[in-house]
């Protein structure tokens, strides 16, 4: 394993073992984690040295409302863990391995997102309680200027 200049393992990142890893040890949903961690480092100096925002409303299943500015080319995603938004876990770090970052989509934005990928349609089939029209994986949605005021729900649950 190597140090990368964000000093994060860059071998944790690109490892797809099944559990235990076969190259560290680590079980494989702490070390799924490493991954994301790692990943948010990146994407935070990437969100640093670009500038425009988009607005984006998660709702937490309960109702609770949070409104954050969503640096462009980042992902729904991780705007929302950036932002320690509960109800997004994430575990693969944006890998589209997962499913739990699963999200339903106001309905007046489901015709404006770009389409699911046969990759993203085969892991909501994972996803907690999937609704054919509205669910999205937010780590498939790249924030450009034509998310701005996107709307998001997250399930009861992930997984
Ligand atoms: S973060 Fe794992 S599928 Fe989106």
């Amino acid at each position: 394993m190597h140090e990368n200049k964000y000093g994060i393992f860059a071998a944790t990142v690109q490892c797809h073992c099944r559990e235990p890893c076969r190259r560290s040890g680590l079980r494989r949903k702490w070390h799924w984690k490493r991954a994301g961690r790692t990943i948010r480092n990146v994407a935070t100096q990437r969100a640093r040295e670009q500038g425009p925002m988009a607005k984006i409303t998660y709702i937490e299943h309960g109702g609770k409302e949070h409104v954050v500015e969503v640096a462009n080319g980042l992902t729904v995603m991780e705007g929302a863990r950036d932002n320690g938004i509960p109800g997004i876990e994430a575990d693969c770090g944006g890998a589209c391995a997962c499913s739990t970052c699963h999200v339903y989509v106001a309905p007046d934005w489901v015709e404006k997102l770009p389409a699911k990928d046969g990759m993203e349609e085969d892991m909501l089939d994972f996803a907690f309680s999937p609704d054919p029209l509205r669910s999205r994986l937010t780590c498939q949605l790249k924030v450009t200027d034509a998310l701005d005021g996107l709307v998001v729900q997250m399930p009861e649950k992930q997984i």
